[in-house]
């Protein structure tokens, strides 16, 4: 049967990737200076090898899913490894990892061990020992010809000059140890710090840093660096080392830095262990890692999977979750936000980024669309690190089909069809219809966060329904519903209905600081929100404020106070505020140094039954008391709720007095009706 033909546009693909890829290989090897992610790269490298395995015949000799690595820079002598320096399959899930272990057992049927490392993000280096003196080190280069740095890796200090004589292992005359040569964090730091200081363009990581700095023609200045290593090849190992536990071991023995993380282990259950305890404890580390290399611990099974092209076979380097990656570019939405901000929003192919799917990324304005050129139809490298919304980084222009048209914003709001206004001191445009239905979402889900009402279970779900039935079209409408009405909500058992309309009827007393950041004010923050509060104590006191006085208070400013006194002046504000005082919200006024409360300390322990701990915390505030998180002499009253723990037995122990829930309510709501009310 004849092979299938590759279509045109297959091949043009491919060949694209390969461009891209080898263009990467270069900034990365060669210039120390990477434009993407390891993990984009990784995507890309995929990719092609996803091609080229569905098309036999497609790939090329030279393809650099069969080479390794980038050419060496041209002004330091070549050398050739005496063995090629080879790179490590990747796996990126657990799936993976059991696929490795299959075909370890198809081939050794069983496996005498595996031994794990961490696999150290630093510059791979090959170090030829003769007669025990080290004699040249080498980068890794294309994997077959690296580059001399010999006289840079003399000055890393834990890379032994000499080796001693140890007892029972007799070193072969020539013999190569290879490993990671790495810039510890807090040396990254220091150095960065020293490049800005002198005007020099920071390096964008550890791994950079330590390649810029073990290529310097200057010894003198690696010194400087400090570098340092991990290695974990011997080649030839001498005899008597019939393992890599054991070869990690005489290393160690030999003055090498060995790894200390490594482990020896039986199962697959135990590397599994392994990789999920270091998933997150290599942060504490002070070295970068990207994954953890699972190796056949004994030799003669080593030799027994041997190699294909580019690596080999007993051995596979298991990725951490990507903070970037690459995707496609399906389309671009226009997002209305709860001030009417209009938010271009990239929809993307889904992918898994740091452990989630991700499958739309914000790009922020117009502005920066066109900044970053992002058309649909292009492949992009999304970023999320830490919590925060995922990012487009980048175009990859070179992937970029050729029907790609530029972004156009649109004229007019997708939602209600005004016109979007381009605002002349905001880099975006605005939807100013106040009735707009995304606005109105936005708004109500905004209103119930964890920073406004807490209203625990009212997230965007509940939303959508309240909005389509018509049940809801104001802020104040949410207050008004009843147990029955949430009932009727789609996939609303009786409970949860009346969970849920407790947990509204509970947040009718939200601290002003709350109130003022629930009106969705444009530029007013949790924490403006709380300097107004702070400033004025009353609901009444702040909407008497004039202008100027707004822009005085401390942390607020001109610009803001004017937001504020526009939006308490507008006829939206004005009724935004009278509808939620008419369905029964009442802020409680900020703590005032005349509060009945002033001098007391409350403490919450355990569960409260009828309102979320940071209300009532306020509300105690907002009575001039404290609300603290531990019991001591000093405290006034502890108020016990469901199951209390630890300060319940303490406050009994130092005889502090304790109220129910009950009590403690009747108290709050008798001392706020002696406060004039904001
Ligand atoms: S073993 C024959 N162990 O990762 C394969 N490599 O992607 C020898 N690396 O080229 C590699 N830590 O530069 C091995 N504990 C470790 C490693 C490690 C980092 C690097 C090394 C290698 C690359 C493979």
């Amino acid at each position: 049967m004849g092979r299938r033909p590759i279509p045109p546009t297959v091949r043009r693909q491919a060949a694209r990737l390969r461009e891209e890829i080898v263009h990467h290989n270069y900034l990365y090897h060669v210039l120390d200076a990477p434009e993407i992610s390891d993990a984009a790269y990784d995507a890309l490298f995929r990719e092609l090898q996803a091609l080229e395995a569905a098309h036999p015949g497609l790939q090329t000799k030279d393809s650099p899913t069969v080479t390794v690595g980038a050419e060496a820079a041209a002004h330091f002598r070549k050398v050739r490894h005496r063995t090629p320096m080879l790179s490590l399959q990747n796996a990126f899930t657990l799936e993976e990892v059991g696929e490795f272990q299959d075909r370890l057992l198809r081939q050794l049927r069983v496996v005498r061990g595996y031994v794990v490392e961490l696999k150290i993000d630093g510059l791979a280096v090959s170090l030829t020992y003769a007669d025990s003196v080290l004699r040249q080190a080498a980068t890794r280069g294309d994997g077959v010809e690296g580059e001399d740095v010999t006289h840079n890796v003399r000055t890393i200090a834990d890379i032994p000059e000499r080796l001693p004589a140890v007892p029972g292992l007799h070193l072969p005359a020539v013999m190569e140890v290879r490993g990671e040569v790495y810039l510890p964090r807090s040396e990254f730091a220091r150095i960065n710090q020293a490049q800005q200081a002198a005007g020099l363009p920071p390096y964008a990581n550890p791994r950079n840093a330590a390649a810029g700095s073990l290529r310097q023609l200057d010894a003198g200045i690696t010194r400087q660096r400090r570098l340092r290593s991990w290695v974990y090849q011997w080649d030839p190992p001498p005899d008597g080392i019939d393992s890599q536990s054991q070869a990690l071991d005489a290393l160690q023995r030999l003055g090498f830095a060995v790894n200390p993380h490594r482990a020896r282990v039986a199962t697959v259950d135990e590397v599994e262990a392994y990789l999920r305890r270091w998933e997150t404890a290599r942060q504490q580390l002070d070295y970068e890692t990207d994954g953890v290399v699972i190796k056949v611990d004994d030799r003669h099974q080593q030799e027994e999977m041997g190699a294909v092209s580019r690596s080999p076979r007993w051995a596979v380097a298991y990725k951490f979750a990507p903070e970037e990656q690459v995707t496609e570019v399906l389309g671009i939405d226009v997002s209305i936000g709860r001030t009417g901000v209009a938010t271009p929003v990239a929809r993307l192919r889904p992918v898994l980024v740091a452990g989630s799917t991700v499958r739309h990324a914000t790009l922020h304005n117009e502005d920066e669309v066109a900044r970053k050129d992002v058309r649909v139809g292009d492949r992009v490298s999304v970023r999320k690190a830490g919590d925060v919304i995922p990012a487009v980084v980048r175009v990859l222009l070179e992937l970029r089909p050729p029907e790609a048209r530029p972004f156009e914003m649109p004229e007019s709001c997708p939602q209600c069809g005004q016109t979007l206004v381009r605002e002349p001191a905001a880099a975006g445009r605005y939807c100013q219809n106040p009735g707009c239905p995304a606005q109105r979402r936005q708004h109500l889900l905004h209103l119930a966060g964890r920073d406004a009402f807490d209203i625990e279970g009212c997230g965007p779900a509940v939303v959508d329904q309240l909005l389509a039935r018509g049940w809801v079209s104001t802020a104040g409408d949410l207050f008004r519903l009843g147990p029955d009405r949430l009932a009727d909500l789609d996939g609303y058992a009786t409970r949860s209905a009346r969970q849920l309309a407790a947990a509204v009827a509970a947040s009718r007393r939200p601290s002003l600081a709350r109130f003022i950041y629930a009106l969705g004010i444009r530029h007013v923050g949790a924490v403006t929100a709380r300097a107004l509060a702070e400033h004025f104590g009353t609901l009444a006191a702040l909407q008497a404020a004039s202008e100027p006085e707004l822009g005085a208070v401390e942390g607020v400013g001109p610009i803001v106070g004017r937001a504020v006194a526009a939006f308490l002046a507008s006829a939206t504000g004005r009724a935004m505020v009278a509808d939620l005082l008419a369905a029964g919200v009442v802020p409680a006024p900020t703590r005032r140094s005349d509060g009945p409360w002033r001098g007391q300390t409350v403490v919450l322990t355990g569960t409260l039954s009828r309102f979320p701990r940071s209300q009532a915390e306020g509300r105690v505030r907002g009575l001039g008391g404290t609300a603290a998180s531990s019991v001591s002499r000093k405290t006034t009253v502890v108020v016990a709720g469901a199951e209390p723990g630890s300060k319940l037995e303490r406050a009994q122990r130092l005889g502090v007095p304790i109220i129910d829930e009950e009590e403690f309510l009747r108290r709050l709501e008798e001392a706020e009706g002696a406060t004039p009310e904001g």
